[in-house]
């Protein structure tokens, strides 16, 4: 691959959250062009400047009539789910004994593990994520199989083996010493190996002892730079039977703070039926609350107030869930997320929707030095968007006047058909129709 490459078409980003920044938060050319060079960032502004600075005979993609965005972040996945996806009926207790955990039982077949990681991975980029924080199963060589399929992608993925030892079929519990001793060997070989980065995972207080709780604490204090990553307060039956088990404990998020889970790379999935003092605690440790809208209308599990988070300071990303989630795709899961706040008189617009996908979720992960938007000096990682996709699409964007209604439009009515390519550390890993990529000129 030469090192140096252009991509031209539309580029939009954002510096900031539209929602507080306004305007100036929002980064757009509508004829707009991104210079890479060793898989970073050299420059991204109007194609004539752009081309103008890159050295002779740099190859050129132009994506006419094509938006290229940063690649999309999901800050909440499960690669053992893949299959759970879609199963009918059950709220989440249930859901978990019925279909999840029988499920995550294969993935003790590191082979089994192993082709459902490139899968995943397969898909997410399908659908234009190009990061995501996941969990794995309980079983340590499922996610080394995860980190190695993504090691050899070059994606930027934080991932964890699942720390699980009560509440659940024996043959998917460990301990707390195998899990305190799996999941260290695991930051040893894997946290800031390549682009690859650890994420401690006690699935839930529901299926963790104390003693592995404090053994997900201790591994906390003696690598404070991985990600911790959990449930929280997803469905009232959860949240009950956690009260009953930790009678001791102040609420919910009290039992990850007594272990000392709580900082801001904690990102706890749900948080829908959260308490005051719990969303003012969260608040005061930074850790995030990642929303996942279709697996919350799913399993039934509530509707997320993004409004009263925000107004507690409580830092919200956006997430897909699967397989309690209904899609791979960002772009459907902001739609769902247009309406689950629809339902309680708010309203989500889709510039900050878009900012929440991108430099928002890497602001909760803390890589938004690296990722989340296109500026010299950033991870080439971005995803280039087809407004013309299926027919309807094609319509409706005839009759959109501004980049935010097409934008809108794009959110409500698209998914993975309107991933036109996917591009990780400037190596282009999805293309959804070679011939659709016109291979124009090169810089004068
Ligand atoms: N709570 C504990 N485990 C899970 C899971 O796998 N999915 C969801 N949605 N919630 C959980
Ligand atoms: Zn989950």
């Amino acid at each position: 691959m030469p090192s140096h490459q252009i991509y031209r078409g539309a580029v939009l980003s954002f510096k900031d959250d539209p929602a507080t920044a306004g305007d100036d938060a929002i980064v757009f050319f509508e004829d707009g062009a991104l210079l890479l060079e060793d898989g970073l960032i050299a420059a991204c502004g109007e194609a004539n400047e752009v081309l103008d600075q890159a050295p002779q005979n740099t190859p050129v993609r132009y994506y006419q009539e094509h938006l290229i965005i940063p690649g999309l972040i999901d800050t909440h996945i499960h690669f053992p789910q893949v299959e759970v996806i879609a199963s009918f009926g059950e709220q989440l207790l249930d859901w978990l004994n019925q279909y999840t955990f029988p499920t995550e039982q294969k993935f003790a077949d590191v082979e089994y593990a192993s082709k459902i990681a490139n899968f995943f991975l397969d898909e997410l980029l399908r659908n234009g994520t190009t990061t995501a924080l996941v969990f794995g199963s309980v079983h340590a060589s499922a996610a080394e199989a995860f980190f190695k399929a993504s090691h050899r992608r070059n994606t930027r993925m934080i991932c964890g083996k699942v720390m699980m030892d009560r509440e659940a079929p024996a043959a998917l519990c460990d301990t707390a010493e195998s899990a305190y001793a799996d999941s260290r060997q695991l930051i040893e070989d894997w946290h800031g190996k390549g682009r690859q980065l650890y994420a401690i995972t006690p699935r839930f207080a529901i299926t963790s002892t104390p003693e592995q709780l404090a053994a997900a604490g201790k591994l906390k204090t003696e690598f404070p730079d991985v990600y911790v990553q959990t449930h929280i307060s997803e469905n009232r039956s959860e949240v009950d039977f956690v009260g009953a088990l930790f009678s001791d404990a102040k609420d919910y998020l009290d039992v990850y703070d007594q272990y000392g889970l709580l900082d801001k790379k904690t990102v706890l999935a749900h948080g829908i039926h959260l308490t005051e003092r719990e969303r003012k605690r969260l608040q005061e440790t930074g850790s995030s609350v990642a929303f996942c809208p279709t697996s919350n209308l799913f399993l039934g599990s509530g509707l997320l107030d993004l409004k009263q988070l925000e107004a507690d300071g409580v830092c919200v990303s956006v997430a897909t869930d699967v397989g309690g989630g209904t899609s791979f795709s960002m772009l459907r899961t902001l739609h769902e997320a247009y309406k689950v706040l629809q339902l309680q008189g708010q309203s989500l617009c889709p510039m900050r929707s878009l900012y929440m996908a991108t430099l928002g979720n890497a602001r909760s992960l803390h890589l938004a030095d690296k990722i989340g938007s296109l500026e010299a000096g950033k991870e080439a990682d971005f995803t280039i968007l087809d407004f013309n996709c299926t027919p309807l699409m094609a319509l409706k964007q005839q009759h959109c006047k501004t980049l935010r209604e097409k934008l809108f439009a794009m959110i409500m009515l698209a998914d993975d058909r309107a991933v036109a390519a996917t591009v990780v550390a400037g190596q282009c890993l999805h293309e959804r129709d070679k011939h659709a990529t016109n291979q124009a000129g090169s810089p004068t």
